[in-house]
Order: structure tokens, then sequence, then C-alpha cells
């Protein structure tokens, strides 16, 4: 039977008007061929969100629910929060020590400015999500590329010791599940980075905005519930915003594991927190205690599409179908092209995917697999045919 998202089409997604359709020049844009273009660049689907999630906003209008956060609204959040986690991912928060953000962004930030020494610089494992390779430099901080081990893609520990000892650094970026590797780490390579962190006495914040998108029975394994040492020296961020397709709404959770942590962000998270959004809250919050079947539906379709992407031979091309998020890898650098592959696609193929050197890894892709069936099917099989 067709699965709803099947009947989404790139005319309609493009006349939806999202950034995903129409910035990086899809938007009116054609390829070689005279095709329209394909948006498959930022993370976010192409999947309208979940029932709960549209009623809790359309509640909020009718209820005129824009008004600035009340404790009331908070706790609810924080609640729906630790039982997801705790039902998903078997570690148990106590809710006081969720705290609301507008995104992950804004709490990477706070955790650099409120949790570091002054000036110390950044670990960032790379390929990177690609704005966290910029927002240190942002805020006057150094930012030390420490690049993953590969084939398959891997933390390197013994490199990141190194980092950590040359750069005097106090903060390791670790995003779990990976964009754009979409690797799941399992609790083993996370128990071999927290003897580095710790050895070097230093913090990591673990960005698992994408914990819930992972697939083949694979688990997310939260970085500070892998031991008290970990929870000890560990930021965590999270949101509703990329498994429910919510990121407009600006809504995070900070979830802080430890009591000093936790003194601290009451004493300077209030900027951070500020900004949240009211509709976003309750968004979240009916994403987590009513989206769950809707959650399930998504990712199963989702699996669909990562074998699709399997099932399509690119000759020349090194694909990493993801463990999880819903962003694949894409090597292009034995194509030997005198071009970033990204832009012989983008041209020949009319498929717009994010240049790996926007992620510090040139030669490399980003798709985005989260499109209605047959729209990707179609991106693919141009890929091939630009491949001959
Ligand atoms: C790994 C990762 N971290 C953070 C973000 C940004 O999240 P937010 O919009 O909550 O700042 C994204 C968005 O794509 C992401 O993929």
């Amino acid at each position: 039977m067709p699965h709803p998202f099947d009947a989404l089409t790139a005319d309609a997604m493009r006349a939806g008007g999202s950034w995903k359709w129409s910035g990086s020049g899809v938007g009116g844009g054609v390829d070689a061929h005279g095709r329209g273009l394909i948006g498959a660049f930022v993370a976010e689907m192409d999947f309208p969100t979940a029932g709960p999630v549209a009623d809790a906003v359309r509640a909020s209008a009718d209820a005129s629910r824009f008004g600035y956060l009340a404790d009331a609204w908070v706790a609810d959040l924080a609640a729906a929060c630790a039982a997801f986690w705790a039902d998903r991912f078997n570690w148990s928060v106590d809710p006081e020590r969720i705290r609301p953000v507008p995104d992950v962004m804004t709490a990477l930030v706070a955790t650099i400015e409120h949790f570091t020494p002054p000036g110390t610089p950044v670990l960032l494992p790379t390929p990177a999500y690609m704005p966290f390779l910029t927002v240190p430099g942002r805020l006057g901080r150094e930012m030390v590329p420490v690049p993953m081990s590969r084939d398959p893609f891997a933390l390197d520990v013994d490199a990141l010791d190194a980092a950590f000892a040359a750069s005097g650094s106090r903060l390791l970026v670790l995003t779990n599940p990976h964009n754009p590797t979409g690797r799941v780490f399992t609790a083993d390579e996370l128990a071999g980075i927290t003897a580095v962190v710790e050895r070097h006495g230093a913090r990591v914040f673990a960005d698992e905005i994408h914990a819930p998108l992972t697939f083949d029975g694979r688990v997310h394994v939260p970085y500070a519930s892998t031991s008290d040492t970990a929870a000890a020296h560990t930021i965590t961020a999270t949101s509703a915003s990329k498994a429910w397709n919510l990121p407009g709404l600006k809504c995070g959770q900070v979830i802080l594991s430890n009591a000093a942590d936790a003194a601290r962000w009451s004493e300077r998270g209030y900027l951070a927190e500020h900004s949240t959004a009211t509709p976003g809250v309750l968004a979240s919050t009916a994403a987590y205690v009513h989206g769950r079947e809707w959650l399930d539906d998504v990712l199963t379709y989702l699996d669909g599409n990562r074998a699709r992407l399997r099932d399509t031979p690119l000759p020349g091309v090194g694909v990493t179908v993801p463990e999880g998020t819903y962003l694949a890898w894409l090597d292009g650098t034995a194509l030997d092209l005198d071009e970033p592959p990204s832009a012989f696609f983008a041209r020949e193929a009319g498929v717009v995917m994010t240049d790996g050197a926007a992620c510090a890894g040139p030669g490399g892709m980003r798709l985005n697999l989260a499109m209605g069936r047959p729209v990707l099917a179609e991106a693919l099989e141009r890929m091939a045919a630009a491949l001959g």
C-alpha cells in the first residue's frame, strides 16, 4: 500500500517555499538539462509533522498562548522529555534537570561561554555539522578540527588525546548520532572517550539532537548515561526538532547530569532559556507524549529510503548509508573531478546537497534522504545517469 508520503512531489515542495526547497538556488533553478532542482541539503524532512504536534500549535493559536513561558509548561516539557528518554534510551533523568532552550546551537554557545575557561579552544571531530566549525570563532575561540578515522567513520581517540594536549582545549563537541556521517556510536566507543576527556580535565557537549533517529535495531546511547564520570563532565542538548520536524518552532532541551552543572546553569542559563518559544514548548511536549506512533512510522519510511540509496548503483561514489539520522555521506573524491562533486551533481543531476567542504570533509557530499520516496528515487536516478 502506498504511504501518504509517497504523494509528496517536488513541485508541491517548491510551492511550499521552505528553505530546503528555495535556498541554495533550488527555488526557480534548473540543472543543465532544464529540470527543476531537488533540495537535499538542509537537515529537515519533507514530511508534514505529526498530527498531535500540529494540533498543539493550533491549540496554542486558539488559546492565544503566545505569551512568555509559564513554569507549568516548562515542567510539562521536562516531564515529557524525561519519560521519552527513559522509555526509548533507558536513561532516567530528573525532570528538574531538563531546561528549555530555543535550540541546540544556543545550548552550545551557553556551554562554551559559561562552562569552559575563557579563551580555551573547542575540539570538533570532523567532518562535522557545518555551523559547529564557525561558532567557536564567533565567540573568539579557536575551533580545533580532529579528523575522524575512516572506513568506517569512527572517533579517533588517540587524535583527540593529542589535540587536547596540544591545544589546551577543555571542551569536546560530540555529536551522536553523528551528522554528517550517520554514525551511531556504541557504548564501547563512547566509553573510550571518557578517559581522554577526564585526563585533560575537559568536558563534553553531547549534541544528541538526532537521538530518536536510529535504524537496524540500534538504540541511541546517551553519552552522559555511560558512567558517573561521563555524567559529571557532560552537558547534553537535544530537541524534538529533528525527529518530529519542527526546527522553526524554536524549542530544545538541555539535560544537566550533575548537581554542580545544574547549579551553574540556574545562575547563568537565563539568557539561553529566554528565547525559547512558547508554542514550541507546547508542540515539543505533544511530540514526546503523543507523537511516538508517528515517529515509528517515519523511521520505517526512512528505512525504506535508506534501502533505496543502498540499492542504487552510483559508480565511483563511496556511499555511507546512515546508521542514524536521515543524512547520508557520499564520498566523491574517487570521481577525480575538477570541481566539488556537489557542484557536479547540482548541475548535471539537479540534486542540491551540502558540499562536504562545508563540513570539513572536502570531496564529500551530505544527501538528505528525508523526502517522499518517488522524489528520492528521481534524485538518485538522475545522479546515477549523470555518472553515465
Ligand atoms: C547535529 C546537529 N546539531 C545541531 C543542529 C542545529 O539544531 P538547532 O536548530 O536546534 O540549533 C543540527 C541541525 O541540523 C544538527 O544536525
